[in-house]
């Protein structure tokens, strides 16, 4: 069995998760998993994310506004109540945040006046950030050129070209089930491509789940399945693809400590 297993990108706090949320986290260190970073996207969910962080040994968490919530009312995007999450112990990342030009409902001056703000605070505060873009490639990789931070862009979905610039530019690049998909061929030779060093396993669950469970509730204990694949890809060994990745993990998340 595939063990020591860091899902850097989860959303455990959703609501697919009420009926059975405890259930489900209990089982993932019998899953082979070690450690969890849940991820905000507005302030109720990453004061709820602290709340898992406090609850389970295995649990991180990222706090920040995601581009689709900055439109939200102002106490759910409130930037001063996401900066004093940051000091949590727990607390390993300013996350998700970054642009979204897919979904037309928030204006792209919101969402960069937004991402750019939380840049700031990570920066601030020397933390990584967790990076949604989607469909804004060029003016996500300006704001990453410009502000330099730490980070991982999650679910990566731009093109071999952009991912060497943002691996020049220090950062990682998240890849979980949408990889596995029959459509992905970008994504595949993308995934080749990326440096041993660089690469980082998430679920984004409860979406995303991989090939054979695409469109049910995924959840970390699913990353095998995206390792298996990847490491198929890349010709090399699952659980080896696996202890670099959390290596990595470990490396940016986590001051490099692996305890
Ligand atoms: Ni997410």
């Amino acid at each position: 069995m595939l063990k020591n297993i860091i899902d850097t990108h989860a959303h455990y706090n959703d609501d697919k998760f009420s009926e059975d949320r405890n259930t489900v986290l209990a089982s993932l260190p019998e899953a082979g998993i070690v450690k969890i970073i849940n991820c905000g996207t507005d302030v109720s969910s990453s004061a709820e994310s602290r709340r898992l962080a406090e609850s389970y040994d295995f649990m991180f968490f990222a706090a920040g506004v995601h581009p689709e919530d900055c439109a939200k009312p102002e106490n759910e995007t409130d930037l001063g109540e996401i900066k004093k999450l940051l000091s949590h112990p727990k607390c390993v990342a300013v996350g998700e945040i970054g642009l979204d030009y897919y979904w037309q409902e928030v204006p792209r001056e919101l969402q960069q006046k937004f991402f750019e703000a939380q840049l700031k605070m990570a920066k601030e505060a020397d933390m990584p950030v967790i990076i949604h873009d989607r469909e804004a490639h060029g003016d996500t990789m300006e704001l990453l050129r410009e502000y330099r931070p730490k980070g991982v862009l999650h679910c990566f979905s731009g093109s071999t070209e952009t991912m060497r610039e943002a691996v020049s530019l220090g950062l990682y690049i998240g890849l979980g089930g949408a990889v596995t998909f029959k459509n992905a061929k970008k994504a595949v030779a993308v995934a080749q491509e990326i440096p041993p060093d660089r690469l980082l396993l998430e679920t984004d669950c409860p979406y995303m789940a991989p090939v054979p469970f695409r469109g049910k509730r995924n959840t970390s204990a699913y990353i095998p399945c995206v390792a298996e694949f990847l490491a198929a890809l890349r010709g090399v060994d699952p659980q080896a693809l696996i202890d670099q990745t959390t290596e990595n993990a470990n490396r940016l998340f986590f001051g490099g400590l692996t305890a």
